[in-house]
């Protein structure tokens, strides 16, 4: 597929006459966008480029007020368009400025890094860190489109691919364990090699999120699924300080949590050691954690955007491919000393 021939057909389907503000990181500018932007000006397309420093760190209120005075200051009404050309820092921050420019305004999501064609782009989740916890403001806010070009990822450095794959891999461990091979099939150091697996993967990752966002698009009971190892990742993402990518702290996340997981008997201690193992190829292993504290994690996940009066919940295994649930409920509150103990033995 042609991605900018495609691009550009959406964009017309949208409205030919409308302002085109796209927006992207100083990276993305510099290895994608521009060329991008050049190709919508060819093609009649009154385009510009609006870019912020790349880095979780500026995915904040300060980034999102400097982008829409820019395009305030440029004359952009409410009948522009934006393109959130980018890796999932972009997808969210740039979808939280078209769900709040002059009260709304259409957006097309392109996703360049694994992460973001996985996960992040899909759904509509849109919004910014804050002080007090990752995400914490924000909106739904679905995009008018979802164009991705897997050879974007070639620019991609490995450790970047891996934040992708693990998330890719947390949707298998939830919702279809057979993927798990094909997972362990592709070359991480070449993906290209292997570029069936990897297409299968996006593919797969892609069609289970869109599916669980069909039956329930607002995150009131199954889309929760989609924050497995998220309440323990997300503390641990914000104690970093943001310098741990997101699917590497979302593999500490899923390590803790399937460990509470056995402890509590929803898997069995083989699935345990099954998921352990999985998440080794990728560099999780226990050592780290000890550099964040269980009391300051702890303190941090009652901030997570499913604990209820301050207490965090956890979305749970069953097994190795399907979550734990009852009466429509996924997240579970877990007792302190459950959290310590799985933080202690994984
Ligand atoms: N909205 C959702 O549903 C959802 C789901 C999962 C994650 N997220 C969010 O996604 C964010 C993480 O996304 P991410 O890992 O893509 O981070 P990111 O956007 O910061 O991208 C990671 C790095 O890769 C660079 N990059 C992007 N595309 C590139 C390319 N093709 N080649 C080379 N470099 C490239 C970026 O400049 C950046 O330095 C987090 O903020 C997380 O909260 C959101």
């Amino acid at each position: 597929m042609n991605i900018e021939r495609e691009l550009v057909n959406v964009v017309k389907k949208e409205g030919a006459n409308r302002r085109v503000a796209v927006i992207s990181d100083g990276t993305v500018a510099r290895l994608i966008a521009t060329r991008i932007v050049s190709v919508l000006k060819k093609n009649g397309l009154k385009t510009e480029l609006f870019t912020f420093p790349a880095g979780e760190k500026n995915k904040n209120q300060q980034i999102v007020t400097k982008l829409q005075h820019a395009m305030l200051k440029r004359k952009y009404g409410r009948d522009s368009l934006i393109v959130a050309l980018g890796g999932g820092v972009t997808g969210d921050m740039a979808g939280f400025v078209a769900a709040t420019y002059m009260r709304g305004i259409p957006y097309i999501q392109v996703p360049t890094t694994l992460l973001a064609m996985v996960d992040s782009s899909v759904g509509g989740k849109v919004g910014i860190d804050t002080p007090f916890g990752k995400n914490t403001v924000g909106a739904f806010w679905q995009p008018k489109a979802v164009i991705a070009d897997a050879a974007h990822l070639r620019h991609l450095s490995r450790k970047e691919l891996i934040s992708g794959l693990i998330e890719a891999v947390k949707t298998f461990f939830t919702s279809d364990r057979h993927m798990l091979a094909v997972a362990q099939r592709l070359d991480l150091d070449d993906p290209f090699r292997t570029a069936n697996e990897l297409q299968a993967i996006i593919y797969r990752s892609i069609s289970i999120k869109a599916a669980i966002i069909g039956r329930d698009e607002r995150e009131s009971a199954e889309r929760l699924v989609v924050n497995f190892g998220h309440t323990i990742g997300h503390a641990i993402e914000l104690l970093s300080e943001f310098r741990m990518p997101h699917g590497y702290a979302v593999g500490y996340g899923i390590l803790v949590e399937s460990k509470i997981a056995e402890l509590l008997g929803t898997i069995s201690s083989d699935e345990y050691v099954s998921i352990r193992d999985h998440l080794k190829r990728f560099g999780i292993t226990k050592a780290p954690l000890s550099k964040f504290s269980i009391a300051r994690v702890l303190h941090v996940a009652k901030t997570d955007k499913k604990s209820k009066s301050g207490v965090p919940h956890y979305v749970l295994l069953s097994s190795i491919g399907s979550v734990y649930t009852k009466g429509g409920v996924y997240a579970y509150p877990v007792k302190e000393s459950i959290v310590r103990k799985a933080y202690r033995t994984v």
